[in-house]
């Protein structure tokens, strides 16, 4: 991790782990993200059946395991049972899906200097009263590395800040309408996080954000430049290797 200057440093956030090189939101995955010098990984949490928090991506862990079915519709004990690291090359069987308690004591063993960037997946899903779920369940772990919350759904936002007003929030976002300004305006978030095409095809829809700017998924060599050029605060990227050295190349090595 590296120590951010005041003098232009973006910080990388590792898109679900190192997902080039191992099964996404999984272990291994988050291991490889942790030997690059990066600030941040991300990660995405629903709900099972039973109430368990797991780290996955989609409603439904079709693409990511051997199963099939919606995770809502699953208990703990059917999603432990899936294989997630098959999918993505034989070299990684017997890969879990983890539960958010289980990340969590991980980067404790870890002791993780970081940042946690928590997606909490509402957007197609209702997870009834999952934000106090979930900030609980971060508060137990007393952690001493900063956690942020993002999701495209701005009434989780706006119940995570109703629940804590100093809580790092941000809104994820393909176009910044003018509901996600008013949002904003009302204090519910402070960062925006755009689809970098967004961004490229129309950046004065987002001047008034300022440089509270993190995009995703910025993952080609022109998109990394430009952004660690404009010394954007964070970037969340797949492309984990690449960005560290684009990075150094462009900002240095922030010390
Ligand atoms: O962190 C930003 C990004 O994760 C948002 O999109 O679909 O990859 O969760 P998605
Ligand atoms: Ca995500």
């Amino acid at each position: 991790m590296k120590k951010q200057t005041t003098n232009g440093y973006t910080e990388i956030f590792a898109h679900r782990g190192y997902r080039v090189v191992a099964p996404e939101n999984t272990f291994p995955a988050f291991e490889a993200a942790l030997a690059y010098d990066i600030d941040g990984l991300e990660i995405d949490v629903h709900r099972t059946l039973d109430g368990e928090l797991v780290i996955m991506h989609d409603e439904t862990v079709d693409r990511t395991t051997n199963g099939t079915g919606f995770i809502k519709d699953m208990t703990l004990n059917d999603i432990k049972a899936l294989d997630a690291g098959i999918y993505k090359e034989p070299k990684f069987p017997g890969t879990t899906v983890p539960t958010l308690r289980e990340f969590l004591t991980f980067l404790r063993e870890k002791n993780f200097t970081g940042k946690l960037l928590i997606e909490v997946k509402t957007d197609h899903v209702a997870y009834d009263g999952i934000e106090a779920q979930i900030l609980a369940m971060v508060t137990s772990f007393e952690p001493t590395y900063e956690v942020l919350y993002q999701s495209f759904n701005l009434a989780t936002l706006r119940e995570f800040r109703k629940l804590d007003k100093t809580l790092s929030l941000a809104a994820l976002v393909s176009w910044a309408t003018p509901r996600v300004y008013w949002r904003r305006f009302l204090g519910d978030f402070t960062y925006l996080h755009p689809n970098i095409k967004a961004l490229e095809m129309r950046p004065r829809y987002f001047w008034s954000a300022g440089r509270h700017l993190r995009p995703w998924t910025v993952d080609k060599d022109n998109q990394l430049e430009h952004v660690f050029a404009q010394t954007l605060p964070g970037v969340i990227t797949n492309e984990v290797a690449k960005a560290v050295a684009i990075r150094e190349k462009i900002q240095g090595d922030g010390q």
